[in-house]
């Protein structure tokens, strides 16, 4: 609990908060003191002196922003001899140095000027050689931020301080090349260091244009991380972190860091075009939406089926839901993300732990691959954890010898995730170790699951795990006694149902929804969760209840002025392989690009009369199309996502983008097609999409599921999105991932 201490701050009596720093207590009551060597994200490191302060009754000036704050304390920030301190410190620092940004700031703000380079000056050159990040030591003012950043929070302990030339400089670690290092290319350095001694590495020169920000959420990551995207007249320079409600640290996910490039890809798609013998020609929308409407309504309901990708937004993904079922009359619709992957994902996404109880957990389990690649911002804030809590992380991976592995304290191999955490759960409830206060008063299905599971042969479930029973007692010790236990597992490396073990042991032991405890499933897109909650599914409505059940019906035929709905739900899977469906739309995602098996994906998608595709530029997909509609981003005409906490956020519309109908009016524009009324905006789309949530009560009963197969089928990579596929391809490319 926080405890307050009265001190003096330029004469004025404030509130300190026990253990909080001069600089820290100063920012929190607006009083602004330069910094230049410290980050908020890392432990100070007093060096460049910029920071200092008077403090009364101490000789010297005081660094705030590693002196603590103690009662009666007296400080004065901006007193003469503290400007005159800052002063020298700035022209010691500008001297030798090529200087821009923060530094350069400083200097003009303190009107100092930059001395003639000593003697002992040296050029360095300018090492290039990392395809993201260059390195410019003739910027670099030693004050170890990148250094202490990539120790602390990322854990990769690439970077360090090293003599050259007889002067120190910071370099990657034992002269290697950044890329030969343990650098993980999330980029948190460049976004520490004060200097510009690391930036992007890029063939162009932004620093003189004026640019403006466009206020977005990540688009590649679950997490849902609020970042801002700079532009000059919509061509995008770079990717700057936002610290907000979700983004506390001001942390970035690398795909987005590196990625704003693609949103200036030339191929950008602007109008409709079909497919003809000559190839693909442009069409008006009229004409486009005509041809959609006369083909879909000329065959049977189920023939037709609906595509929305996890890139799209809510009201997207809504509108696409509404047109299959009320408008064309079939459940149809879905992701090829989640296609015959089961039901097992949305259960986990549905009582996540927050990523703030990261901090809180006394031992971190990680079910998964390198998930420093696949989810640097989790990586960060659990690394930042063990930097600061000293904690243990565990890792329980498919990998051999994986590199998440090295960082972590423990690693457990096995075969499969499934089999495993379904041991462990046999094991708890074999020896009586579960959770029975929790189970009675949450909980439903126990006795049957209990009574199935302890029927299961329990050396072939430890085969098929690829382990041993110790490996499997000590990991159910491990994760059941730990008092604040995170099980934190990527749905990239586990199935549904292995997914629906990790909850069943999430039960078991009591943990679920407790703080800095239970679970955080991590999706491989930013709004796969809304692919759930807007009833992208065929079994599933909007509110992830059940299609069928009669209240929802009623509901939905009443909201929509729907006289029929669809009343039955098909594999639609086993469709597509039969060939039995005839016309697609497929929003916002590439399952021929993504596919790991390209050509049963292909014969399937060519089996199809008659395919739309709407998207960014043209992928693999989209060249398969009868027919192409232009893509748009979230910032070109405002919609939402929800991260795998399960928090909306709201993206505005923020630029105007030569596209005459931007997503959003398509789908409106189809739907009144069909007779039906469409939201006038996104906004009244998520309103309505809400209105048809169900009115939950303060506690729905958890259900025990068992199952007594793996279902392990991941049929596309890069959550079937071509954006992703994008840069995941440039980073391995370029890195050799
Ligand atoms: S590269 Fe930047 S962050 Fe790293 S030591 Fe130099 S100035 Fe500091
Ligand atoms: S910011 Fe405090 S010493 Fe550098």
């Amino acid at each position: 609990m926080s405890q307050y201490i009265k001190l003096e701050l330029n004469g004025k009596t404030v509130n300190g908060i026990q253990g909080e720093t001069i600089f820290e207590c100063a920012s929190r009551y607006g009083i602004e003191i330069p910094t230049l060597c410290h980050d908020p994200r890392i432990e100070p490191h007093p060096s460049c002196n910029v920071c200092v302060v008077e403090v009364e009754g101490l000789p010297d000036h005081q660094p705030s922003c590693s002196t603590k704050i103690t009662p009666g304390m007296k400080v004065n920030t901006a007193t003469k001899s503290v400007i005159k301190a800052r002063k020298s410190a700035l022209e010691l620092l500008l001297n030798d140095h090529h200087t821009d940004c923060k530094l350069k700031e400083y200097a003009t703000t303190y009107q100092v000027e930059q001395k003639n380079y000593s003697e002992k000056f040296v050029e360095y050159p300018i090492d290039f050689r990392h395809p993201f990040i260059k390195i410019d030591n003739n910027k670099c003012i030693l004050c170890s931020r990148c250094i202490r950043i990539c120790n602390e929070v990322v854990g990769a302990n690439a970077l360090e301080l090293i003599d050259s030339d007889f002067k120190r400089i910071m370099a990657p670690v034992m002269g290697l090349s950044l890329q030969e290092t343990t650098c993980e290319s999330c980029g948190l350095c460049l976004t520490t260091c004060p200097t510009g001694a690391l930036t992007e590495n890029r063939n162009f020169k932004s620093d003189s244009l004026p640019l403006e920000s466009i206020e977005t959420i990540d688009v590649f990551g679950s997490e849902g991380y609020e970042v801002n995207l700079m532009h000059h007249h919509g061509q995008f320079y770079k990717t700057e972190s936002r610290t907000g409600e979700i983004n506390k640290q001001g942390y970035i996910n690398r795909r987005i860091l590196f990625g704003h490039k693609l949103f200036n890809n030339p191929g950008r798609i602007t109008k409709p075009w079909l497919k003809t013998k000559a190839g693909f020609k442009e069409i008006s929308f009229e004409e486009a939406y005509e041809l959609i409407f006369k083909k879909f309504k000329a065959v049977q309901p189920d023939e037709n089926a609906f595509f929305g990708g996890a890139r799209l937004t809510n009201e997207e993904l809504y509108m696409i839901q509404k047109l299959a079922r009320a408008g064309f009359k079939t459940n149809n619709v879905s992701s090829f993300h989640y296609l015959g992957r089961g039901n097992g994902y949305f259960h986990n996404s549905n009582e996540n732990a927050s990523y703030c109880d990261i901090r809180g957990a006394s031992k971190i389990f990680v079910a998964g691959g390198n998930l420093h690649y696949d989810h640097p911002v989790i990586n960060h804030l659990i690394f930042n954890t063990k930097f600061k809590e000293s904690i243990e992380v565990v890792h329980l991976t498919h990998l051999k010898n994986s590199a998440f592995s090295k960082k972590a304290d423990q690693s457990i191999e096995i075969d499969n995730y499934f089999h495993f955490i379904q041991a462990v759960n046999r094991y708890l409830i074999a020896n009586k170790l579960q959770n029975e206060l929790f189970i009675n008063e949450r909980t439903e299905g126990f006795e049957a699951y209990k009574k199935v599971l302890l029927a299961a042969d329990y050396s072939k479930m430890l085969q098929a795990a690829g382990t041993d029973e110790k490996t499997v007692a000590a990991f159910a010790h491990s994760y059941n006694n730990e008092m604040n236990a995170l099980l934190i597992f990527q749905e990239k490396a586990l199935s549904g149902n292995a997914s629906m073990a990790m909850h069943n042991l999430a039960m078991l032991s009591g943990k679920l929804g407790k703080t800095a405890n239970g679970l955080i499933a991590l999706k491989e897109k930013n709004n796969a969760h809304g692919i759930f909650d807007m009833g992208v599914c065929p079994s599933i409505g909007v509110g992830t209840e059940p299609i069928l059940d009669k209240d929802r019906q009623y509901r939905m035929k009443f909201i929509w002025k729907a006289d029929q709905l669809p009343q039955s739900v098909n594999k639609l899977e086993k469709l597509l392989q039969e060939g039995k469906i005839k016309n697609a739309l497929i929003f916002g995602e590439d399952p021929l690009g993504c596919a790991f098996d390209k050509e049963n994906i292909k014969k399937q998608l060519e089996s199809i009369d008659f395919t739309v595709v709407q998207d960014l530029w043209m992928s693999d997909t989209a060249r398969l199309a009868d027919l192409v509609l232009p893509a748009s981003m979230p910032w070109e005409f405002g919609g939402s996502y929800t991260n795998s906490q399960r928090k909306i956020q709201q993206i505005e519309k923020q630029i105007e983008v030569n596209i005459e109908h931007d997503s959003f009016r398509q789908l409106a524009t189809l739907l009144e097609k069909t007779g039906l009324s469409s939201p006038k905006n996104p906004r009244k789309a998520l309103e309505e999409a809400i209105s048809l949530f169900p009115r939950r009560g303060d506690y729905k009963s958890l259900n025990f599921n068992y199952m007594n197969a793996d279902n392990p089928k991941r049929q596309f990579d890069f959550g079937c999105d071509l954006l992703h596929k994008t840069i995941d391809e440039e980073f391995a490319e370029k890195l050799g991932w």
